[in-house]
């Protein structure tokens, strides 16, 4: 039984999506801190192939965000059926409009297009980075699909302005800034039934 004692597990447990942030940017030790604990994470054949693009420009974080925005075709949530009513997502809310929730620190995360895990790596990362970035106070949010962000001709800019090799592609973005609310939003109910023992 996991117990919330350990600080490891209870970082785990209490790590929740954000997407009301303060307008403030995060403090460089933050970021450090945060890009560290995504070199460390596990990459498959230990091959380290994920690149992580920091992008605190507040212009371009937010074209990308709606651009990312256009691109995503989701199914609007309902009363019932919703991401979160207390951080809203563009699935909950439809007046968002930059899918990237105004973050102030925008890391995207690129990963060989010839290499089967890519995608894994860069996920695993991504989780080592969310739970990095609560421990030492600030709130974060995995995008998922991030090519969505480039698919039009000021993404493609950016990716040349970046110098991004043109055999790596964006697999998802970590957005980090400070909570907006106290109050940190509540977990859904674990659903049942997802754990199987023989
Ligand atoms: C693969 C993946 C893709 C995600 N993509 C998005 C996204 O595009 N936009 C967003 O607001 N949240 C995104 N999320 C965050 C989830 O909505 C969030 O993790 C989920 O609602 C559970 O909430 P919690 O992280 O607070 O436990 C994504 C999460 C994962 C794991």
């Amino acid at each position: 039984m996991i117990t919330e004692k350990d600080a490891v597990i209870h970082n785990i447990l209490t790590r929740r999506t954000i997407r009301r942030f303060l307008d403030r940017q995060i403090e460089e030790e933050e970021l450090l801190t945060v890009l560290e604990a995504g070199l460390y994470a596990p990459s498959a054949r230990g091959r380290q192939g994920v690149l992580f693009v920091v992008s605190q420009n507040r212009e371009v974080n937010e074209k990308l965000g709606r651009i990312k925005k256009n691109n995503s075709h989701v199914r609007m949530s309902t009363d019932t059926v919703y991401i979160s009513k207390e951080q809203p997502s563009i699935a909950d809310d439809s007046s968002i409009m930059n899918a990237f929730y105004d973050a102030p620190t925008v890391i995207t995360l690129f990963v060989p297009k010839d290499f089967l895990y890519g995608p894994y790596d860069a996920s695993a990362a991504a989780e080592n980075m969310l739970l990095a970035a609560h421990e030492v106070g600030l709130g974060g949010c995995y995008i998922g699909s991030a090519w969505d962000s480039f698919r039009d001709p000021f993404g493609q800019e950016i990716l040349k302005e970046w110098e991004i090799r043109t055999d790596y592609y964006a697999a998802l973005h970590v957005l980090l800034g400070y909570p907006k609310d106290a109050q940190a939003p509540k977990a859904k109910e674990r659903k049942d039934g997802r754990i199987i023992r023989k």
